[in-house]
């Protein structure tokens, strides 16, 4: 009853992160670390689908399995990248013996984007510089002034968080250039991630062990970025990616328009009491691709346009007079899988919306404009976790909620802000109510069915 609708979930067993993204010969490419024998993190796969639009997926066969001594104990974490019409797919090769770790930095080419040629590591363990432990993954290629650049995320032997960029000319000799964090991130940063356009630049990171400071990252472990360039190593001013409660390891790619798309796992390490495991034994989604824009500052997060394509019953309804409740089911705007637009106009105003409702089952977003306060409370979303979730918003104009069977994406004032998290509802819990202390009326709302 939660297997999602038209997020990426494995068929059963444990995924996490997105790995490998890519747009390669007209087809987008998504991997993802998959356990298929179990819902626990072990045994690490890398899972393979293809779509020709980010919207309709087509399971291939797993693209790297651990069974060979360089990866033995797991496939980890690592991107993809084309070279003479070759797609190269770097991992990170998790050795344990006698429970003493190694991680090697592995490579595997395939030239019919099915069947994958494991080429073994290209930075073998002991190339680890000393200063560093073995806690070394997660390699994201991509090409920076014409040179090939690896970033890694890595541990100091202080066990302190940091990132480290390897270089290269022909993607198989790598050399140690830099580290390239300098302030304090927590005790290991996974998943780095470095993003261009024209004007701007941003590092991505998913530190661990960040102390929550008020409304601030307050998850077990965070996503984020910096913006600034690759070596500018001063700066550190991180930026949470999502206010929610599940989100972790993003990693980017450029699709067709050549837009920077940024998809996440909806999951949180070491948090695995999810009622999907025991009733339906899978855990774990990836979200919504989502195209990425950094202005002021900030990145901006916007569903992909593509997504447009699952639109199927289109319910819309404008200047809406809301005293205090309006019940959207009474004009069958209502369900389980579905986009749901609202417009606000200029000014804003206090607002709650309650999604998948039932009775006294709901999970609430709302905005506060006197506090300023964007929340999403899921203390009585059904089964599964609980809590709040807030951050600070000057305005709130947009609201643009994406539900599924058990996850909820909600985007604020075109992606200025974005919540996800999982919600594991009854199969009943269907409805949407809004409400609001305010007289006002809401200049639109658009519904989508899916
Ligand atoms: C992040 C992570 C990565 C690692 C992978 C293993 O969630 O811990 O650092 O490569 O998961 O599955």
């Amino acid at each position: 009853m939660w297997k999602n609708k038209f997020h990426i979930s494995p068929p059963f067993g444990l995924l996490n992160d997105p790995n490998g993204l890519i747009f390669w010969n007209n087809e987008y490419h998504i991997f993802y670390q998959w356990n298929p024998n179990a819902c626990e993190h072990a045994s690490k796969h890398w899972a393979h689908l293809k779509s020709k639009n980010l919207v309709d997926w087509e399971s291939l066969p797993i693209a790297l399995s651990p069974n060979d001594w360089f990866d033995k104990n797991g496939c980890y974490s690592g991107s993809a990248i084309e070279k003479d019409n070759k797609l190269y797919l770097f991992y990170t090769g998790n050795v344990k013996n006698n429970n003493v770790r190694e991680s090697y930095q592995c490579l595997a080419i395939s030239t019919n984007g099915i069947d994958f040629e494991k080429k073994g590591p290209v930075i073998h363990d002991k190339d680890i510089p000393k200063e560093y432990t073995k806690h070394f993954r997660d390699p994201k290629v991509f090409i920076k002034d014409g040179v090939y650049k690896m970033v890694l995320g890595a541990q100091r032997v202080d066990l302190t968080g940091t990132i480290v960029v390897f270089s290269s000319h022909n993607l198989i000799d790598w050399s140690f250039e830099q580290e390239i964090i300098n302030g304090n991130f927590g005790f290991m940063c996974e998943c780095p991630d470095f993003i261009e356009d024209k004007k701007n630049k941003a590092l991505i990171l998913s530190p661990q062990g960040i102390k929550a400071d008020g409304d601030l990252f307050n998850n077990r472990y965070q996503s984020g970025y910096i913006i600034r360039d690759l070596y500018d190593i001063e700066k550190n001013d991180f930026i949470e990616l999502d206010r929610g409660f599940e989100f972790y390891a993003p990693q980017t790619f450029k699709d067709e328009n050549n837009k920077n798309v940024l998809i996440g796992w909806i999951g949180m390490p070491e948090e695995l009491e999810h009622p999907s495991i025991e009733k339906e034994n899978w855990v774990h989604s990836l979200t919504i691709p989502r195209v990425l824009e950094i202005k002021k500052n900030k990145i901006f997060q916007k569903p992909h346009n593509n997504l447009k394509k699952l639109r199927k019953e289109k319910i819309v309804m404008e200047n809406i007079y809301l005293e205090n409740t309006i019940d959207l089911s009474k004009y069958n705007i209502l369900g389980d899988a579905y986009e749901l637009i609202i417009s606000l106009g200029d000014f804003s105003k206090d607002i709650e919306i309650d999604l998948r409702k039932n009775g006294n089952e709901r999970t609430t977003f709302s905005f506060d404009s006197i506090k300023k306060k964007a929340s999403l409370n899921r203390n009585f979303s059904g089964y599964g976790y609980k809590g709040i979730r807030k951050c600070y918003l000057k305005d709130l104009k947009k609201i643009h909620i994406f539900v599924d069977k058990c996850s909820v994406e909600i985007f604020l004032n075109d992606g200025e802000e974005v919540f996800t998290g999982n919600i594991y509802p009854n199969k009943d819990s269907l409805g949407i109510e809004i409400r609001s202390k305010m007289l006002f009326t809401i200049p639109k709302i658009e519904f989508y069915k899916f």
